[in-house]
C-alpha cells in the first residue's frame, strides 16, 4: 500500500477494512500459510476477489505474517504498510514505556507521530486517553483502524498535526493539553537512515524542546546518539534484546530516575543496570584467563565500569569495551570466553596455531579493528574438527588476537 499515491493507498485501506476486504485478506493469509508463492497466490486471489483487490490483500497478509513474531496475536488484525511496520517499535517495549511514562500520574497522553499506532495502542492499554497525531494521512487512518481493531478506539483521538508546532505550543508541562507525551521521530528518509539528529523528523530541536517543556515525556532516539546531546537531568536508556540494541530512550525530568539505564530483554523479562551518575571508566589491566564481552546496552549506556566492578574485571585497553578477569562470569550483562592464547595480530602465525590445535572452524569477533569478521573466518577455515572463538582487538594499544574456547 505504501508505494501507492496517498489517495489510492487510503482507498485500499478503506476497502481492506470492509467485510469483503477482511475475507480477501484471510484468504491471502491461508494461501501464504499453505506455502503459495507470490505468482500462484496472486493469480488465485485475482480470480477470487478481482485484480484490483488481490495485491493489497496479499500485501497485508504478508505484512501481518511478518509482524506476528513480534506483535503476537495482535498482528492478525493489524493494518500495516511496509514503512509503518519497519518504523514500529516492539509492542512489549511500547507497553513497558507507556506504563513508566504514565506512572500513575497521567491519564492523558499525546503520541507525536503515531505511524501505525504502536505507541498509541500501548498508551491506551496502559489507561490513558490518547491524542494520536501524524502529518501523514495514511498513518492517521492506520492508527484509527488499529485502535478499533484492538478495541481501544474509545480512548483514542486521531488528528492531523505538526509535532514541531505542538511542542512549540506546550504550556504548563502539557503538549496539546495532554499530561504526557511520546515522541518517536522518523529517523529514515528516502530509505536511508539519517544519522544526524538535526535531520530527523521532527528534528533534534523539537526533541530538546519537548524534554525541556514537557517533563512527563519520552523520546525514542537513535542507538548511536552521542552522550553529549543528552540534556542534564535527563535519563538516557538503552534497551537490548538478543545481543542488539532495540531502542534508545530519553526520559523527561519528571520520569527520569537515574543518569543512565541499561535494560536487557531476556525470556520476556527486562533486567536493568543503572547509575545515578557517570561511574567513569573501568580500570585497565593485562589479559587474564577470561574475556568478557559486555552487552551492547551496557556499552552504549556508559556502564561498562559497573559490570567490571561486579566481576572484579579490568579493560584490556582503555578504548576497547572488552573486560578480562580470572574467572567466568555468571552475569547476564556479559558473555564470557576462556582465553587459551594471546598473540600479536599476524594472520600466518594465527593460521599455524589453529592448525596445530586442530581447529578448523572459528567464530571471529572484533572490536577496535578494521578486519571483516566473516572474511577472516573464511580465511581461517581448515581441516581440523575443533572450533574456537577468535577475538581481534587492541590490547594496551597493540593489535592483538585472542584465541578463546567455545564454552
Ligand atoms: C518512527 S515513526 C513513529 C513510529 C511509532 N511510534 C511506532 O512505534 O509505530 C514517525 C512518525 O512521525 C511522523 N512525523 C514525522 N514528522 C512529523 C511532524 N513534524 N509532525 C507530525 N508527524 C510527524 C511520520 O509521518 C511517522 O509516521
Amino acid at each position: 500500500m505504501s508505494a501507492e499515491p496517498p489517495a489510492e493507498a487510503l482507498a485500499q485501506l478503506t476497502w481492506l477494512r470492509t467485510p469483503e476486504g477482511a475475507t480477501a485478506t484471510a484468504r491471502a493469509a491461508d494461501l501464504l500459510a499453505g506455502g503459495a508463492d507470490l505468482l500462484t497466490g496472486l493469480a488465485r486471489l485475482r480470480a477470487e476477489v478481482g485484480a484490483e483487490h488481490a495485491g493489497p490483500a496479499w500485501e497485508l497478509a504478508r505484512l501481518r505474517a511478518r509482524a506476528r513474531p513480534v506483535f503476537g496475536a495482535d498482528a492478525d488484525v493489524l493494518y500495516l504498510t511496509a514503512d509503518t511496520l519497519e518504523q514500529a517499535g516492539r509492542p512489549q517495549l511500547a507497553a513497558r514505556r507507556a506504563v513508566r511514562l504514565l506512572g500513575g500520574h497521567a491519564d492523558s497522553a499525546v503520541d507525536l507521530g503515531c505511524a501505525a499506532g504502536t505507541d498509541t495502542v500501548a498508551l491506551a492499554r496502559a489507561g490513558a486517553r490518547v491524542l494520536a497525531v501524524d502529518r501523514d494521512p495514511l498513518a492517521r487512518e492506520l492508527t484509527a483502524a488499529n485502535a478499533e481493531a484492538l478495541g481501544v478506539a474509545d480512548d483514542v483521538w486521531v488528528t492531523a498535526g505538526d509535532a514541531v508546532e505542538l511542542v512549540d505550543g506546550a504550556r504548563g508541562g502539557e503538549v496539546a493539553g495532554c499530561a504526557a507525551a511520546v515522541l518517536d521521530p522518523a529517523r529514515r528518509a528516502g530509505g536511508r537512515r539519517q544519522l544526524d539528529p538535526d535531520r530527523w523528523s521532527p528534528p533534534w530541536s523539537t526533541v530538546a524542546a519537548l524534554l525541556e517543556r514537557a517533563p512527563r515525556s519520552v523520546v525514542k532516539v537513535a542507538p548511536g546518539l552521542d552522550h553529549d546531546r543528552v540534556p542534564a537531568g535527563v535519563e538516557a536508556e538503552w534497551v537490548s534484546a538478543g545481543g542488539s540494541i532495540v531502542e534508545a530512550l530519553l526520559w523527561g525530568r519528571a520520569v527520569s530516575a537515574v543518569w543512565r539505564r541499561a535494560s536487557l530483554v531476556r525470556d520476556g523479562e527486562v533486567l536493568e543496570l543503572t547509575a545515578g551518575e557517570d561511574p567513569g571508566p573501568a580500570p585497565v589491566g593485562p589479559v587474564r584467563g577470561w574475556l568478557h564481552e559486555p552487552d551492547p546496552s551496557v556499552i552504549r549506556s556508559g556502564l561498562v565500569s559497573l559490570a567490571a566492578a561486579d566481576l572484579d574485571a579490568t579493560l584490556v585497553d582503555p578504548t576497547i569495551a572488552y573486560l578480562t578477569s580470572d574467572a567466568p562470569a555468571g552475569s547476564p550483562w556479559v558473555t564470557s570466553y576462556r582465553v587459551d592464547e594471546v598473540l600479536p595480530f599476524n594472520l600466518k602465525k594465527l593460521k599455524a596455531l589453529l592448525r596445530a590445535r586442530g581447529i578448523g572452524r572459528v567464530v571471529v569477533k572484533k572490536r577496535g579493528s578494521a578486519i571483516e569478521p566473516e572474511q577472516l573466518a573464511r580465511a581461517l577455515r581448515g581441516p581440523g574438527d575443533g572450533t574456537a572463538v577468535v577475538v581481534v582487538t587492541r590490547v594496551a594499544g597493540r593489535p592483538t588476537t585472542l584465541v578463546c574456547a567455545v564454552t
